[in-house]
C-alpha cells in the first residue's frame, strides 16, 4: 500500500448534490496523499494498521469554501452599516482601502484578518485586495504561511474613484503584470493570483483590454462584482450602452467564463440573458446574503440558480457582510430567501439547510477543482466541528446537529482543521 494516509473518525457529513447530505455517524473518513478516498462505516481491514484521529462525537465537514469577500475590508466590518452601495463605497471602501499603501497599516491589518480566517470553518477563498502591489502580495505571502488555499487579487481600477486611489490605465496593467511576476517567482504552494477587475464602473474599457491580454498570457482566472444594486446596473447602462445586459460587458472583453474562469458576486438582478450567458459560460455565482442586506441590494433568486444547474456558492463578501463567519452566510440566505418568497415571489420556494451546505461546500468549492466533498478523489479539506458548547437537553441526531451549527456556530466549535491533507494549526 503506497502513499501517506491517516484516518479521522467522528460523525461525517457531506453533499454530493444540493438534495441531500450524506451522513456516517461514528465513521471513519479516510485521507490519502491529500485525497478522500473513502468514507466507511467500519474500516476496511487493509487500513487497519494506518494513524487514527478519534474525534468522538464530533462533527466532521468539509472545510468551507468563502467564493467572495475583501480582505482590506475586514477592518471596518460591523461599521458604516446606513447606506447602499454607491455611497457605501466612497464613504466607507475607498478611504479605507487607500490605507493600504502603507505596509505598516497593510501588516496589521492583515495579520488580523489572517489569523481570524485562520481560525474559522473556512479552508479556500477568493479574496479581494487593494490597488496595491507590495500590500497585496503582503497579504499573499501571509495567507501561504496560515495554510489556507485561496486566490487573491490586485484590485483593478482607473475610473469613477477618488484620484488617491485611481490608477492610470496603462499603470494599471503594468504594475499587475509585475505583481503577477512577483507571484510567479515566490513560488506558493496554497495562493495563486486572480484577475480582478473591481466592476465595470471602475474599469474603462482599455483597462479591461489590458487585462484580458494578461489573462491569456498567464491563463489567469477571474473575479468581480456583477448586477448587484440597481444604482450600479443603471450606471453600467450609462456607461456601456453598446452591452446587452451587465455582464455582457465582461463577455465582451473575454472575462466571463468559457476560457476563463470566473467568480460573479451577487447577480441579484440579473436578467435572462445575463443567466443564460453565465449558465452557458460556466461563470460562478458568489451569494453573498448579508451583502446583500447590509448595502440594501435585494435578494438574488439563488433557488432558480440551482434549478437551472448554474454553479453557485456562497461569499461572506466582508465587509458589505459583517463576518468571516460562513455558518452565519448560510443562514442569512436561508433567512433571505424566506423574505424574497414571502414578498417578492412565491414561485421559488426558500431555501434549505441541504442547499446551503452544499452551496459553501461543494458548489463553491468546484471553483478549486474537486473541492468541497468527501467523496473519492476530492482534496482532502475538513473541518472537525465540538458543539458540545451548545448542550441539548435530549439527544439529537446528526442532520439537526449541522442544521444547528449552521445557525449557532463560530470559530469556537472549530476544533480541528485540514487542506488538502496537512493541518492548519488554529492556536
Ligand atoms: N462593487 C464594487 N466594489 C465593491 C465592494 O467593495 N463591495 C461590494 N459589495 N460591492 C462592490
Ligand atoms: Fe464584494
Amino acid at each position: 500500500m503506497n502513499g501517506s494516509v491517516f484516518i479521522l473518525k467522528g460523525n461525517i457529513i457531506y453533499s454530493k448534490s444540493p438534495k441531500e447530505f450524506h451522513i456516517c455517524e461514528r465513521g471513519y473518513l479516510v485521507c490519502r496523499n491529500g485525497k478522500a478516498e473513502g468514507v466507511y462505516r467500519t474500516l476496511p481491514f487493509r487500513l487497519g494498521g494506518s494513524p487514527i484521529r478519534d474525534f468522538g462525537d464530533s462533527l466532521i465537514i468539509p472545510g468551507l469554501v468563502d467564493l467572495h469577500l475583501h480582505a482590506p475590508q475586514y477592518s471596518y466590518r460591523g461599521l458604516g452599516m446606513d447606506m447602499e452601495l454607491l455611497e457605501w463605497l466612497e464613504v466607507n471602501t475607498f478611504p479605507e482601502e487607500a490605507k493600504f499603501e502603507s505596509l505598516d497599516h497593510a501588516r496589521e491589518a492583515y495579520r488580523i484578518f489572517t489569523e481570524n480566517l485562520r481560525q474559522s470553518a473556512t479552508t479556500r477563498a477568493c479574496v479581494f485586495a487593494t490597488v496595491h502591489r507590495p500590500a497585496t502580495l503582503l497579504l499573499m505571502d501571509m495567507l501561504e504561511k496560515s495554510g489556507l488555499d485561496t486566490y487573491v487579487g490586485k484590485v483593478n481600477m482607473d475610473r469613477n474613484c477618488p484620484d488617491y486611489i485611481c490608477e492610470e490605465t496603462e499603470g494599471s496593467a503594468r504594475e499587475t503584470l509585475e505583481w503577477i511576476r512577483d507571484v510567479l517567482h515566490r513560488n506558493y504552494e496554497n495562493t495563486r493570483p486572480i484577475l480582478t477587475p473591481r466592476f465595470t464602473p471602475s474599469c474603462t474599457d482599455g483597462l479591461m483590454e489590458e487585462l484580458k491580454k494578461l489573462q491569456m498570457r498567464y491563463d489567469l482566472p477571474v473575479q468581480s462584482h456583477l448586477s448587484e444594486n440597481p444604482g450600479e446596473i443603471e450606471w453600467v447602462k450609462e456607461l456601456c450602452p453598446w452591452a446587452e445586459f451587465y455582464g455582457d460587458v465582461y463577455d465582451r472583453f473575454g472575462l466571463f467564463g468559457a476560457d476563463c474562469p470566473t467568480v460573479m458576486a451577487h447577480c441579484v438582478y440579473s436578467d435572462e440573458r445575463e443567466i443564460a450567458r453565465m449558465k452557458e459560460n460556466g461563470v460562478f455565482i458568489a451569494h453573498c446574503p448579508e451583502s446583500n442586506m447590509n448595502v440594501s441590494s435585494g435578494i438574488a433568486p439563488v433557488r432558480r440558480f440551482l434549478e437551472e444547474g448554474l454553479r453557485v456558492g456562497i461569499g461572506s463578501d466582508v465587509a458589505g457582510g459583517s463576518t468571516e463567519n460562513l455558518f452565519r452566510a448560510m443562514a442569512h440566505a436561508v433567512q433571505s430567501s424566506k423574505l424574497r418568497w414571502r414578498l417578492v415571489d412565491d414561485s421559488l420556494e426558500p431555501l434549505t439547510a441541504e442547499e446551503v451546505f452544499y452551496m459553501a461546500t461543494k458548489g463553491g468549492g468546484g471553483f478549486f477543482g474537486k473541492v468541497g466533498s468527501f467523496e473519492q478523489g476530492y482534496e482532502f479539506d475538513a473541518v472537525v466541528l465540538d458543539d458540545s458548547r451548545l448542550a441539548h437537553p435530549q439527544p439529537m441526531d446528526i442532520r439537526s446537529r449541522l442544521e444547528r451549527m449552521i445557525y449557532l456556530a463560530d470559530e469556537r466549535e472549530v476544533r480541528a482543521k485540514f487542506v488538502k491533507g496537512k493541518e492548519i494549526c488554529l492556536s
